[in-house]
């Protein structure tokens, strides 16, 4: 069973006339614990495309399937409740901007999630996971304290804290100098590599897409 499955899938924005395909006719399958790279120009669609597989918007056509769990959960074919329900279990989300709550400290920013979803139990692990991203003495800091490499490894110990199947990160180096840019894509593909997750991320930095298995290249 594959993690992320996407048959013929369509997605265009805008009404009547002013209708425009964003993506077209696009497939692609993503095995557990395999890594793909989506790159292109700005405008592509890769936002549009992780936002679809999150299934925080629909498909227009098309089948798009993820598995968690030991099942296939066909999103092309749940309503919106049902698809939120599935990305708080199955999805990590990974933004350019690390979108940490500036009033919690670290540890309670990769711990409100879990206890949202009633996964207070994974408490320790995200702790651990955090000591291993080199963030064990900055558990009580607070996100404006943290240089944006240290914020961005905050919010992947958030993602992956209730270890999901599915890692999706949008340009989550797009905001960092070169340096701290590759110890975030270290962190982040070593981290669900370690969950045997399906990782895509969205880049336009070669150096991370190359760490990917794979890359995918988006066309204008
Ligand atoms: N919610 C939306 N409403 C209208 N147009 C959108 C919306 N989301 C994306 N688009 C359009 O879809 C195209 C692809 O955008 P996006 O997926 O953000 O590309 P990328 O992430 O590759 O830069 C752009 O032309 C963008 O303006
Ligand atoms: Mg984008």
């Amino acid at each position: 069973m594959s993690a992320i499955r996407l048959n013929g899938v369509c997605k265009g924005f805008g009404d009547g006339a002013r209708h425009r395909r964003v993506i077209d006719d696009f497939s692609l399958e993503v095995a557990a614990g395999e890594s793909v790279a989506l790159c292109g120009p700005s405008g592509s669609g890769k936002s549009t495309l992780l936002n679809l597989m999150a299934g925080l918007v629909p498909v227009d056509a098309g089948t798009l399937i993820l598995g968690h769990d030991g099942r296939s959960h066909d999103l092309s074919r749940l309503g919106e409740s049902e698809r939120t329900a599935l990305r708080r279990r199955a999805v990590g989300y990974v933004f350019q901007f690390f979108n940490l709550v500036p009033t919690l400290t670290v540890l309670e920013n990769v711990a409100l999630p879990l206890a949202l979803n009633r996964l207070g139990q994974r408490v320790p692990e995200a702790r651990q996971r955090l000591e291993a991203l080199g963030l064990g003495d900055r558990l009580d800091a607070y996100p404006e304290m943290l240089s944006g490499g240290e914020q961005q490894r905050v919010a992947i110990a958030r993602a992956l804290a209730h270890e999901p199947a599915i890692v999706l990160a949008d340009e989550p180096t797009g905001n960092l100098d070169a340096r701290h840019s590759e110890e975030v894509a270290q962190a982040l593909f070593a981290e669900a590599r370690r969950l045997g997750s399906a990782l895509v991320v969205a880049t336009h930095s070669a150096a991370v897409a190359e760490r990917a298995d794979r890359i995918v290249e988006l066309v204008q």
